[in-house]
């Protein structure tokens, strides 16, 4: 979704911006732009289609030392030249560049308009800009709060003003946005990979909160002017991990790093001696939890796919009934929720929108909340009352992979830690803890055999639909490996549970079409079985996931990745694996940009 850098300090300004934009190019986007300022000049350059066609209109040696960058996800209007970010008022003193979306800007627009400012662009943003410079008198903060109040909607914004060359104006509500600190110098952006290259030291901004930025200074206040302090803190992530590091692509290197990944998300919070588990996370709400008459674990894509895999986990370890809903419908719906229902936000960026609303609505309904969130100082990671992070990195590929084990794998310590303070016996809770300490080995054996996927792929890549089919644990697996399919190679792929099949899906499979069936060993096996059996007699080629071990399988499938024995409980950890390596290289073999999927973006922060 649309990406905010600032500078402002005291090194040209033009490199800085467009290596943050570059930072921004993983979240999805369809047109750039920036904005330099010096006193009475504004300079934009900005164009629609990708980073590299802006950078070669821009001046690299420009002088300016403060100026604003963005790159664009249409939402209001096209993604035209005129349409992209910043936009200048019609005197052309202000720049704005804006994430998210406002709801009233028609309403502004005609207001406007019966003042004589017409609009050049169809944006929401451009109605910002000339509202600010109407309110402008000398004080660009003071204009912008003025402006902000006459907006509604979701925002997080940067603005800069020909008047007063050496400040940047960032304010938010609904949308990221932190402030780099550096030496004799300050970033604003919505992503902290954007300012990494430059500072590792971060002021994360609140909703409702306004900045005013300079090289020496920041203040802050809420949009109501009231003063406000934050803390600086240190960002986890280094520079090699927003790096591709020799892979072709982040997808590619994100599959491939899951072993480390894991291992650092279990790091200490695991103790195989004694099948104990520790998240610092839930020390303090640990009571309530154990005392939770339902749990509702909500997200959206991927991190649904993972929660329903929670529910699963909770309900066999914890015993409590535990329900997985689609954020979007969550936040609409008019669901029962009191305060003995904990709700868990699952979600690799921290900032869904429906994600960010569920929470919201589920807190003001009496909900205690809790986040599983890779992205530490995110909106959802601020707005719940406690929760555990997944501790794997930045997460740069669109299509979520590393966050999908970790998440699967933080629910699992969840369940057994609660689990413990429940029914769970010592023994059971031992032997699920030594399964999961063994997974990021077992993860890393099946990483060793990626090329039996790439050969399954390059088969069946003439096929424009494919079936996934799982049952219990691996039924979300199956849901998981159809979205990683279709959103990278633009194939059709449903996921099922199996025995829906034969209420209708059953009808589409053909000869030789692919259908991946999840077939590992546990109590569903005989009847996943059978299920192979029905796709067979239809004509369907039959790519199986199984157990190692398991010859008879072969005589049943056409091809048979094989990932190592766990408890059924956490086979989603393995069987996923090959999934991700299949969607990965048909999405390589059929030309597309795994990284860049089109009309996707990494995370989504509007409706
Ligand atoms: C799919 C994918 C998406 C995300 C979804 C939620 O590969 O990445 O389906 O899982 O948009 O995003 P987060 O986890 O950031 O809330």
């Amino acid at each position: 979704m649309c990406g905010i850098i600032g500078y402002v300090g005291r090194r040209p300004a033009t490199p800085i911006l467009i290596e943050g934009l570059r930072r921004l190019e993983y979240r999805g986007y369809d047109s750039t732009g920036i904005a330099l300022v010096k006193r009475g000049n504004i300079a934009v350059t900005k164009s629609a289609g990708r980073l590299s066609v802006m950078e070669q209109m821009a001046d690299m040696k420009a002088p300016q030392t403060t100026g604003i960058g963005h790159t664009r996800w249409a939402t209001h209007g096209a993604p035209t030249d005129v349409n992209a970010h910043p936009h200048l008022d019609s005197t052309g003193r202000i720049a704005v560049i804006h994430n998210g979306q406002f709801d009233n800007d028609r309403a502004l627009r005609t207001y406007l308009e019966r003042q004589g400012i017409k609009c050049k662009s169809e944006t929401d943003t451009e109605v910002l800009a000339q509202l600010i410079n109407k309110f402008y008198q000398g004080d660009l903060e003071q204009a912008v709060r003025q402006a902000l109040s006459e907006v509604s909607g979701a925002y997080a914004i940067a603005v800069v003003c020909s008047e007063e060359p050496d400040v940047v104006v960032a304010a938010r509500k609904g949308g990221p946005l932190l402030i780099g600190v550096g030496k004799g110098e300050h970033l604003v952006a919505s992503d902290p990979a954007a300012v990494l290259a430059h500072t590792s030291q971060v002021v994360y901004m609140s909703d409702g909160e306004m900045a005013r930025i300079t090289s020496d200074h920041v203040s802050m206040t809420t949009l109501d002017a009231i003063p406000v302090t934050r803390e600086v803190e240190e960002v986890e992530w280094s520079l090699d991990e927003i790096e591709l590091g020799g892979y072709e692509h982040f997808m590619l290197k994100e599959i491939m790093e899951q072993p480390g990944a894991l291992e650092n998300c279990l790091r200490g919070r695991i103790h195989a001696k004694d099948g104990s588990v520790h998240l610092g996370g839930l020390v303090d709400c640990t009571r309530e939890l154990t005392r939770a008459k339902r749990f509702i674990l909500t997200g959206c894509g991927t991190a649904w796919h993972a929660a329903l895999v929670g529910e699963y986990l909770f309900e066999e370890l914890i015993r409590t009934p535990t329900e997985t809903e689609y954020a979007s419908e969550l936040r609409y719906r008019n669901p029962v929720i009191d305060d003995g229902t904990v709700v868990i936000a699952v979600s690799q960026s921290g900032e869904t929108a429906d994600t960010l609303a569920a929470l919201v609505e589920a807190k003001s309904r009496g909900a205690l909340t809790l986040g599983v969130v890779n992205a530490v100082g995110s909106s959802i990671a601020r707005e719940t009352d406690a929760g555990v992070f997944l501790h794997v990195g930045p997460e740069i590929g669109v299509a979520s992979t590393k966050a999908f084990t970790a998440q699967v794998a933080v629910l699992a310590m969840m369940a057994c830690y609660l689990g413990r303070r429940k029914h769970l016996s010592p023994s059971s809770a031992m032997q699920f803890i030594a399964s999961l300490a063994r997974i990021p080995q077992q993860v890393s054996e099946i990483l060793g055999n990626a090329d039996e996927a790439r050969a399954v792929a390059q088969k069946y890549i003439e096929f424009e639909n494919w079936l996934y089919l799982g049952r219990g644990y691996n039924y979300p697996v199956a849901l998981e490996g159809a979205l990683k399919l279709k959103e990278i190679s633009y194939i059709h792929a449903e996921g099922l549970p199996a025995a829906e099949m034969k209420h209708g899906p059953i009808a589409l499979i053909h000869e030789g079409m692919p259908v991946v069936v999840i077939a590992t060993a546990g109590t569903q096996y005989d009847r996943i079985l059978n299920n192979i059996a029905q796709v067979r007699a239809r004509g369907g080629s039959v790519i199986a996931i199984a157990t190692e071990g398991d010859r008879e399988i072969a005589r049943m499938a056409e091809h048979v990745l094989y990932v190592p024995d766990t408890i059924e409980s956490l086979q989603p950890l393995l069987t996923v694996i090959p999934l991700q390596l299949i969607a990965y290289h048909a999405a390589v073999l059929r030309g597309c940009n795994v990284d860049k999927p089109r009309n996707l973006a990494k995370s989504v922060t509007v409706e």
